[in-house]
Parts: structure tokens; sequence; C-alpha cells
């Protein structure tokens, strides 16, 4: 059975080059994976004072991630990091301290920026926060794309090098989620 990939977009503009780039993923590989994409801009900025009871927009993120095989985060670079949306949604699956939904479950990192290192430093800031949580991340191949002139105007992905890597990374992420799922924690 496919795989059930929950999938955060970091880019929430409306001609956010990162969605465009999901919008890729989905056309060639749709068929592979079930993704469970997540509107993380929706949840609120996290606070303290809601972790013990948090509104259950909160609740329904940590069920969803609870059910997921694998995390795939798709991120844009800003000021050489990722971006805030991002943050929230680990920071609200990680607590209360002790109950992270984000435990074990395997992830992957790409992402595309109009800049020369294509995501580097906002990959590896991201990688940083994922390894304290404890996501065991695909580490080959790597994805920093230079995206400025990948997409014609209709927001469709046209530079076919480009589709070739990413085919042989969702090939390899496939694998990695089989190696590293655990059904224990989908309850
Ligand atoms: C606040 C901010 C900071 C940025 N910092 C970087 C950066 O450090 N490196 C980079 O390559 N691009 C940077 N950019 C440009 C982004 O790569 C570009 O806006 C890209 O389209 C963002 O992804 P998105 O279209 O998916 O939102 C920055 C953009 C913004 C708005």
């Amino acid at each position: 059975m496919a795989a059930r990939i929950l999938v955060m977009v970091g880019g929430i503009s409306k001609n956010s080059l990162n969605e465009k780039l999901y919008g890729a993923i989905q056309n060639a590989h749709g068929k592979d994976f079930t993704f469970e994409d997540y509107d993380i801009k929706s949840l609120p900025f996290f606070s303290q004072d809601l972790e013990a009871d948090p509104p259950s927009i909160v609740t329904d993120f940590r069920k969803l991630i609870r059910s997921s095989e694998g995390v795939l985060i798709i991120t844009p670079e800003y000021n050489r990091s990722f971006p805030a949306v991002i943050k929230n949604a680990l920071d609200w699956g990680s607590r209360p301290y002790g109950q992270s939904v984000w435990n074990h479950k395997p992830a992957g990192v790409i992402g595309a920026s109009v800049g020369a290192i294509g995501t580097f430093g906002a990959q590896h800031h991201l990688r940083q926060v994922l390894a304290y949580l404890n996501m065991p991340t695909l580490g080959q191949p790597e994805m920093y794309i230079n995206a400025g002139k990948s997409f014609d105007p209709k927001g469709k992905l046209v530079d076919t090098p480009l589709q070739d890597h990413l085919a042989q990374y969702m090939k390899t992420f496939g694998q990695w989620v089989s190696q590293h799922r655990q059904p224990s924690t989908n309850a």
C-alpha cells in the first residue's frame, strides 16, 4: 500500500515556488504515495499557555502526524534558515514535553529558492531541529534547488534534469519511509 506522507510546504505566498515544486511531485509521484498536505499557516502561534489543552485544530494536526508514516518538508530559505510557519508546526507536534508525535517519524527535506545555494542554509537549520525531535531524516540524495527558471508561467516544472533528480529523490524517500516507519505509532 502507498505510504501515507504528511506534506508541509513552508512557502505560503500565492505564487510560492515551493508549492509549485510540491505540485510537480504530486503530478509525477501522486500514485506512489498517499499525500496528506496540511496547511500549516492555519495553525495558531504556539504558546505554552495552550499546550495542555490545545485548540481542536492542533489536536487534529497532532492526530494527522500520528497517522502518517512519514513526513516530507518542502522549505523555502528565509535569511539562511527555514520559515517560522514550519518551526511553529514542529513546535506544536513536539509538546507537551514527553508527548512529541514526531518521535521516530521518518522525514525528507527538500526546498527551492531563488538563491544560488538553493535552500542549503534552510535545510541544514531544519535538519538540526529534526535531529533533536528524533526524526530519522534521509541524507542522500540531497535536493538544493535554485528554481528561479525551473517552472513555466503556469507553474509546470520544465526543467528535465530536475524532474529526473526529483524522481530519484522520491524513489529513495519511499524506501527510507518503508525502512523506518513505526506501525505502533499510528494508533
Ligand atoms: C524574508 C525573506 C528572506 C529570504 N532569504 C533568502 C535566503 O536566505 N536565501 C535565498 O535563497 N532566498 C531568500 N529569499 C528569497 C526566496 O528564495 C524567494 O522569495 C522564494 O520564492 C521563497 O519561496 P516561496 O516562493 O516558496 O515562498 C528570501 C525571501 C524572503 C521573503
